[in-house]
């Protein structure tokens, strides 16, 4: 039952971007309820909604699970009679539930030795607290897969031995990055505290802390059964997701939410209008308006800059790499004499261009040997994501095809579209020369920052042909 917003990742895109006006035209699939607003009134939870639907690939999940999850959350709420003030807590805790996904990638890669995004997205509709045929399946078909025979069984063997204390790991990586996050961009304690224990289980046997029952916030509860709703329901419809809560009732749920739960299916109000492609103006709706948050300069820069961290925490091969693109970038932009308001475009491209980089596996970003033609395809489309994702932000739509174009050659031999020179703005050439320049002089963990003069010189052997030589030059 996939929803409108799913996304193929293996279908050849047949979109072509080519100018910032096109993607203007394409940001309009909003309701004219968000296209209407003052252009300068920008929402916090217009942002993080859209912004979400990078944090779902990063989970395996289609896009839109994070925002389902929060109609469903919210739904919940109302049912059970939850207060307006914890309902608006409630509401960003559902839309930032996986703000630390990224952190753990590398470290589930790691202990698998296989597709974090895959072995993430089919977790979901396991329960791996049950000893069993279902946690011995997953495991088979999850580690260590394209390793030899017993290789493979060594591995298996090795993970079974460490799965708690692992599973623990991955879990408070996970929710003490995703929660504090949440508390550098401001939000609420009872929102990160909410975050914070999205994994625990009302038998007290979940992550990280073990707290039983009342111990976990309301709000925790709450999520933990969206978001286990939303995957049923996405992958085998309503009665499977209900099927899935009752099972895991007083084990992973407080029971009343479940029932809840239960009732709203039975009113036949738990599933309304999820698949409509309206959902995200939908989901601004459901923002209580007592507490709606309206988002000036500097929110949307700590927005971005929250955002910049989620992307590069996926690898420590990419540590640090999108504040450095935006660094160069506005040196280059500030050398062209470019004003205020349109170095503050070029920043925020900057600081999110490789968002689509959160729907590569790390199996890949982090393979030692050489990329197959099947796994540089995944590479390749990873700023076509970085598109899909910043078009459908109103504030952003300006820059994302600039953004989506930093691989982008000016002899055409760039990807995701192979644009050439005539199709590139000079903001897209400034992004390219400055994701090269970060990428060459940022220390990684297989080698130590280059030194300047190198890098300017491998950077020159590509101008003019490749990359723009009058960028290049602004930034020596
Ligand atoms: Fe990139
Ligand atoms: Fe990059």
């Amino acid at each position: 039952m996939a929803g409108p917003m799913t996304l193929d990742l293996c279908v050849e895109n047949p979109l072509t971007v080519a100018t910032s006006s096109q993607t203007e035209q394409a940001a309009t699939v909003f309701s004219a309820e968000v296209r209407s607003r003052e252009a300068k009134e920008i929402r916090v939870s217009e942002l993080i909604s859209a912004l979400s639907y990078a944090l779902d690939l990063t989970e395996g999940r289609p896009m839109g699970h994070s925002v389902r999850s929060c109609v469903i959350g919210m739904r919940i709420a109302e049912a059970i009679g939850l207060p307006a003030e914890a309902q608006a807590d409630l509401y960003y805790a559902l839309l930032m539930k996986d703000a630390g996904c990224s952190s753990n990638s590398s470290r589930l890669y790691h202990i698998l030795n296989a597709d974090d995004i895959r072995a993430k997205g089919d977790l979901k509709t396991k329960d791996w607290t049950k000893v069993g045929w279902e946690s011995l399946h997953y495991a088979v078909t999850h580690v260590a897969t394209s390793s030899p025979f017993p290789e493979r069984v060594w591995r298996l063997v090795q993970v079974a031995a460490t799965q708690q204390a692992d599973s623990c790991e991955l879990v408070k990586i996970r929710c003490e990055r995703g929660s504090s996050i949440a508390r550098k961009l401001g939000f609420s304690e009872a929102v990160a505290r909410s975050i914070h224990s999205l994994d625990e289980h009302w038998n007290g046997k979940g992550y990280p802390e073990g707290l039983t029952q009342h111990e976990i916030p309301l709000g925790s509860g709450i999520a933990n059964l969206s978001q286990t709703l939303e995957v049923f329901w996405e992958a085998h419809g309503p009665e499977a997701a209900i099927e899935a809560a009752r099972k895991r009732s007083g084990r992973w749920f407080n029971p009343e939410l479940v029932q809840a739960a239960v009732s709203l299916d039975q009113a036949h109000r738990l599933w309304l209008d999820l698949d409509k492609e309206d959902l995200m103006a939908r989901v601004l709706a459901l923002e209580p308006e007592r507490r709606r948050l309206t988002a000036d300069e500097a929110t949307v820069d700590n927005i971005c800059l929250a955002f910049a961290e989620i992307i590069d925490a996926k690898t420590p091969f990419t540590y640090r790499h999108s504040t450095g693109v935006a660094e160069a970038a506005v040196k280059i932009g500030t050398e062209f004499g470019m004003e205020r308001k349109e170095l503050k475009k070029l920043e925020r491209a900057a600081l999110l261009h490789d968002i689509g980089k959160l729907g590569v596996s790390n199996a890949i970003l982090e393979k030692p040997g050489k990329l197959t033609a099947e796994e540089f395809a995944v590479v390749r489309q990873h700023p076509y994501h970085t598109y899909e994702i910043l078009r459908r932000v109103p504030a952003f739509a300006d820059f994302s095809a600039d953004a989506a174009a930093h691989h982008e050659r000016l002899n055409g031999k760039g990807y995701w579209q192979g644009l050439r020179a005539d199709h590139l703005s000079m903001r897209a050439r400034i992004l390219a020369v400055a994701d090269v320049f970060d990428a060459l002089s940022a220390k990684r963990p297989y080698r130590e920052a280059l030194p300047l003069e190198k890098v300017f010189a491998m950077m020159r052997e590509d101008a003019p042909h490749a990359l723009d030589p009058e960028c290049l030059e602004a930034l020596e």
